[in-house]
Formats: structure tokens, sequence, C-alpha cells
């Protein structure tokens, strides 16, 4: 209970009125008498708030009696010596930028008319700052970089002397050890108490400030030292007490736990357990907090959540299938990320035509800026895909300038995508049939027939072994930049071929090119491809399908016509029309509708062979007409209605039924 007394005793402020080395001390300001202005006040709980966040506020709060600072002698006057310290802390509003800081002041002046607030800190105004008139010597704590004053940063303390612009200043901080050798950074703002000592010895002229965090105690050395007499500065009577002023946007606000002071002496030291308590870090405040760490913290969650399923995303889009027998094409197989962003995505813009095997898309390889075309050829079962992958790649080795190149392969599951060289020009198909917009002139036809036989001679003798196409056809035959036929998809039909089921054959390859031996026996040869040709030749020079239901009855197989107006002794009246009236050489077109009947007849051996063909359109030979001495109508392919029944291919969208019906109505 006495002991309790005794507190309160300290804890009120205790005035010791000796007439010249006054001292006072405040415990916390629970019923002290300081002289308030502007928006300074005592808290509920006795702490001296000298600005609240208000913005652009000044506060100020002075011991309300002059203190004497020096006296007039004999021989002139005396300067006293003082000693004071004070804690203080600075609270933040949210979000707000802190400003503008506070200083311990001695001035004639209770309280500091004219001053403004912001970076003046409610010490001067424009026209006062540094003027020597002042008489105010102030320790300033300022959490504003203010240019104009010279501030070396928003966290330092300085000394001035009748002005702003600090005669000795450093960033907040303090000594740990007597030599001075290490300063540890404070953060004025930073919320938490902080002890100040001010002190000026007299006699050696000497005002030393030193900072520290409570309860680490006073450091051996003061973070600023000045060596000047102050004397001319005082004046006989001075007043004691704290400024701080806050600014636009930028506002804290500023507290006084307790403060001591004392004239020529040391003054006594504060009972940091008796200061009243500093409030809490508001709930809203950290609630805000916690919930912006919350959102953040979850932003990054979904971010990286996001970015792995996209990951997962890219990985399943861009899946291939590799297999370990596809090590030794490792070199030709493409990457399906390239072929993707080759073709912009597989993008109907980038779409050539869908042929029997699957969709061409026109693509620009991403490295080599090099023009392809990726054909997509689904492909549900893996058997036979090795044998395929093989034979074709014996096949990338073809060379041949009327071959279009196979570039490379890239395989994924149930897919397979094979890259080739881009024909400007597309297939041949697209200038003969249904009012092309440019129809091929005559030298043109005859320049890629001959182009294609070439490459087909070279396919069934040429190269080291017998390649069979399979799928002869005008819309098989690409044209380069110059108008040269290519013969393009060479094998493919063979995919197909190795059936799912052995007991049943897939005979795959285009109706009306098929040859009647390959649909009843199911295997294609040279003999084979070479009927394809005779229908191919007969396409291009008539500028109509093998088979087109829209002629009338007699007309809708093309071989029957072209051998019916032979018969009559005029083989030409079969040409296409849309020749007619263009320049064209009767005897090149006559030659070949006379080649592809030779190549269209029913029995194999009695079709001429590839060397033949070339020799006969290079002109090397001559068609004898003994040749078609035994051709008759009913030795030609379509005559026959057996060996059709087992056609069946579904990927050309041609049922044996269609077939049938449409060869049960022919004849
Ligand atoms: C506070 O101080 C002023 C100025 O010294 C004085 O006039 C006033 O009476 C004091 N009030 C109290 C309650 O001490
Ligand atoms: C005059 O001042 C000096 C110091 O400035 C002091 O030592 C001396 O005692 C003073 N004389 C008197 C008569 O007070
Ligand atoms: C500036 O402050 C001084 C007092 O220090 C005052 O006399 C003067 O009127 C003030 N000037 C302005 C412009 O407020
Ligand atoms: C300083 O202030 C005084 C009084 O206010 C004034 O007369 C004087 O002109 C000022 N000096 C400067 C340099 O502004
Ligand atoms: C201060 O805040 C106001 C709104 O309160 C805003 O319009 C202004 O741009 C802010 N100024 C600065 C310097 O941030």
């Amino acid at each position: 209970m006495i002991s309790k007394l005794v507190l309160l005793f300290f804890f009120l402020a205790s005035i010791i009125t000796a007439e010249d080395d006054l001292s006072f001390i405040y415990n916390g300001f629970r019923s002290a008498n300081l002289s308030l202005d502007g928006i300074a006040e005592f808290t509920p709980n006795g702490l001296l708030s000298i600005t609240d966040g208000t913005e652009q506020q000044q506060g100020h709060a002075f011991y309300p009696n002059p203190v004497t600072f020096k006296k007039d002698s004999l021989n002139g006057t005396a300067p006293f010596s003082f000693y004071t310290t004070f804690i203080f802390a600075i609270r933040s509003h949210f979000l707000s930028p802190m400003g503008h800081g506070f200083a311990f002041v001695i001035a004639p002046t209770r309280g500091l008319p004219g001053a403004l607030d912001s970076q003046y800190l409610g010490l001067f105004n424009e026209t006062s700052d540094g003027n020597e008139t002042n008489h105010v010597i102030a320790v300033e704590f300022d959490t504003i970089m203010n240019s104009e004053f010279d501030d070396i940063n928003e966290n330092h303390v300085g000394i001035d002397i009748n002005g702003l612009r600090s005669v000795k200043y450093c960033t907040a901080g303090y000594y740990t050890d007597p030599n001075g050798e290490f300063k540890k950074r404070l953060k004025l703002t930073s919320g938490h108490p902080m002890q100040v000592w001010v002190e000026y010895d007299s006699e050696k002229k000497q005002m030393d400030v030193t900072l520290a965090p409570i309860h680490v105690g006073k450091p051996p050395n003061p973070l600023l030292s000045l060596n000047r007499d102050l004397s001319p500065i005082f004046k006989n009577t001075m007043y004691v007490g704290f400024s701080s002023a806050t600014g636009l946007n930028q506002s804290a606000t500023h507290y006084v736990l307790g403060w001591s002071f004392k004239i020529n002496g040391k003054a006594q030291e504060l009972v940091v357990s008796n200061l009243p308590k500093l409030p809490a870090i508001t709930w809203k405040g950290r609630y805000i907090l916690l919930a912006a760490g919350l959102l953040l913290f979850s932003v990054y969650i979904i971010s990286v959540a996001i970015s792995g399923v996209l990951v997962i995303i890219r990985k399943i889009k861009f899946a291939e299938l590799i297999e370990d027998w596809e090590v030794d094409y490792r070199p030709q197989r493409y990457k399906y990320k390239d072929l993707y962003i080759a073709t912009s995505g597989f993008r109907v813009q980038n779409l050539l035509g869908s042929g029997g095997f699957g969709r061409v898309y026109r693509g620009i390889l991403p490295n080599s800026n090099t023009e392809i075309a990726v054909k997509r050829v689904s492909h549900g079962s893996r058997q036979g895909m090795k044998e395929f992958v093989a034979e074709i790649f014996t096949m990338r080795r073809l060379r041949h300038r009327n071959l279009v190149a196979l570039l490379g392969y890239c395989r994924r599951k149930g897919e397979l995508l094979l890259v080739y060289d881009y024909m400007p020009n597309g297939s041949l198909d697209k200038y003969i049939y249904d009012q092309p917009k440019i129809t091929l002139n005559w030298t043109k036809r005859f320049q890629v027939i001959k182009g294609v036989a070439s490459a087909m001679f070279y396919l069934h003798e040429e190269w080291e072994q017998v390649v069979i196409h399979r799928d002869v056809k005008a819309s098989n035959v690409m044209l380069d930049a110059e108008f040269n036929g290519r013969l393009g998809d060479f094998g493919l039909a063979r995919l197909y071929d190795h059936g799912t089921e052995p007991q049943t054959t897939h005979i795959a390859g285009t109706f009306g090119y098929l040859a009647p031996e390959h649909t009843r026996t199911g295997k294609a040869t040279t003999a084979s491809d070479v009927f394809a040709f005779g229908a191919f030749l007969l396409e291009v020079s008539c500028g109509r399908r093998p088979i087109d239901s829209r002629k009338q009855t007699e007309d809708i197989i093309l071989v029957d016509r072209v051998f019916s107006c032979w018969n009559r002794g005029d083989i030409l009246e079969a040409m296409d029309p849309n020749l007619l009236g263009t320049e064209f050489v009767a005897e090149e077109v006559e030659l070949v509708m006379k080649l592809g009947l030779l190549c269209s007849r029913s029995d194999p051996a009695a079709r001429p062979s590839m060397r033949q063909v070339v020799k006969y359109l290079e002109r090397d030979l001559e068609v004898a007409n003994s040749e078609f001495l035994g051709l008759r109508s009913s030795g030609l392919a379509f005559a026959r209605h057996e060996g059709f029944d087992d056609v069946v291919d579904d990927t050309f969208h041609h049922t044996s039924s269609v077939a049938e019906s449409l060869l049960s109505g022919g004849r």
C-alpha cells in the first residue's frame, strides 16, 4: 500500500522548484499541467498525443512555466547546462504514409505562433525559417524527406538551430559499443517506443543527442554531438516542449509516454514500467493486414495452381507417342508442339484440304521458317504402325522431282502426322473438275502427265526396290510453283492394308481407280498402279471423274464413254470440253486417251508397264493399232460386274452398296 503511494507520487508530475535548478518528471501525463495547442491532447490513459492522424495539422505541448537558461552575472551572462530524456512512439494509420515527424524544442515563447504544419513541423514558416531572431533550438525526428531542407532520408534525427536545415543530422539509430564502431538502424515509424536523451554542457559547449529502443538503456555514445556555444541562442528564460505536424496524405500519431528534465544536473530516470500503455495496433488494422496477407497468399496459391494446371494441360495437349523402335527415326521426328505452332494450332484457316487419309494443313516451321504441309492421319490401332513407319522411311529416301518429298513424321495417340514439302499450287483436281477457277491448258496438263508417269516409272523400276503407290489419282497429284506435277501420298494406302482382321481384306485406294484384280485378290501390284494411272490419264484429258453418277446412264463410267467414242472413230469427242477453243495438240490428246484405254484393260498382263508408258508419252514408241486389236468393251475394267463385292472402304465414304447400285444401274 505504501509502495503504491510512493509510486503514485512518482507517477504524478513532480516539480521541484529550487529557483534556478529546475527539474521535473512526467511518468505519463495523466494529471500533467502542460500547455497544449493545436491538436495536441492527453489520452485518457495518460499519453501525450502531440498530433493524431488528422492531416495537415500541428500540435504543441510545452512545460507551462518559463525555464531559466542563463543568468546575468557580474561580468556577463553565464549559461546553464541541461539534461532531458523522454520516450516517444510514432504510430501509423493503415496504408497512410507516415508524416511528418516531431521535435523536442526550446523556444522563447510557449507555443510557436505563425508556424506551419507539414514539413515545417510546427516550428517555423517560410519567412521565419532560418532567421537568427527566432532563438529556437530543436531536435527533430523527421519521417519525410524534404529536399528543400537537404534532408538525407525519411528516417533521420537532426539538430536544428533557428531553421529546419539541420546543423547536425544522422539516420536514426544507436551505437552498441563504446568504440562507436557499430551502429544499429532504428526505424522511427516502427510504432515501438524509443527513448531519447538530449544534453547540453555549457562548459564544454557541447550538445549530445542519443537514441535507443526502450529496455536497451542509454547507449555509450551519442548519435549526434554538436560542438557549439548555444548561449547566443538562449534567451535568459525559454520554454521547453514538443512540436509536431502532419501533412496532406501524410500523417501519424506522435506520442510522448514520459518526460524528465533538469537544469544543471542529470535528470531523474523515467520509470518505464509506470509509463502508460500505447494502444494496441487496432484489430481493424490487424484484420485488414491479415486479410490483405491472406488475399495475397491465396492469389499466390491460385496462380501457382493455375500455372500448374496450365503446365499439365500443355503436357497433355502436346503429348506424343514414342516407342523404343522409333529411336532410328529420331532425326525425322518432329515435335508435336512445333507442328502445332507451325499450323497455328491446326486452325481452319490453315486447312489445305481433307483427303482420303486425313486433313492436310499448311504451316510454317517456327525455327527454320520453311513452309510445310502437315497431314493428320487418324490411326486407331497400333498394329502395323511399326512396319508402316519403317516403310515410309525407306520412302523418305526416295528422291524424284515429281514426287512430293516426305520430310518427317510425328506420332500421337491414335494419330500420325506426316510432314511434307508444301506445294503452293495445291492438287491437280482443283484445276480440272467442276468449273475450276483456272483451267489448266493442255501443254501444262501434258507436262503434268509426263511428270507423274516418270515418277511412277521411278517407283516401279528405277529405285532399288519396287514401290507401289496404291492411290494414283488427280487429287493426289500436287502442283509445285512451276506447275510441275508431283505425286504425293505414296504408301499411305499401305497403312490401311494392314487390316485389323486378317480374314477380311480391306482394300484401300479410291473407287474408280481400283483395278479389278486388286479388288478380287486384295493385292496391289505395279499393274494395279498402271490401271489407276489409266483412269488418271482419262480424267485429265476428259476433265471428269472416272465415275460420275450425274451423267446419263451410258456415260456414267468414263472408260466406257471413251471406248465408245473410240469405237465410233472419234475419240476426241470425249475430251474435256473446257479444252475446246484453247490451243491443244490433237495427237497428244488422242495418245493420252488411247493410253488411258490401254492401261484400263482388265487383264493385268495386257496393260503396258510404266517403262512403256513413258516411252509412248515421249513418242519413242508408237501406239500400234495392233495394241487395240484385242480391245473390246468387255475387255475393259468396268464391263465386269464381278470383283467389286468386297470393296470395303470406309475412309472414302463409298460403300460397296453404293458401288453396286451404281454399277447395276449403269449397265
Ligand atoms: C497549470 O499551469 C498554469 C500556468 O502555470 C497555471 O496557470 C494553472 O493554474 C495550472 N493548473 C493547474 C491545475 O495546476
Ligand atoms: C567572471 O567570469 C569568469 C569566467 O568567465 C569567472 O571565472 C569569474 O569568477 C567571474 N568574475 C566574477 C566577479 O564573478
Ligand atoms: C512567421 O512566423 C513569425 C513568428 O515566428 C510570425 O511573426 C510571422 O507573422 C509569420 N509569417 C507568416 C507569413 O505567417
Ligand atoms: C528576421 O526576422 C526579423 C523579425 O521578424 C526581421 O525584421 C528580419 O528582416 C528577418 N531577417 C531576415 C533575414 O529575413
Ligand atoms: C491525397 O489524397 C487525395 C484524396 O484523399 C488524392 O486526391 C491526392 O491525389 C493525394 N495526393 C497525394 C500527393 O498522394
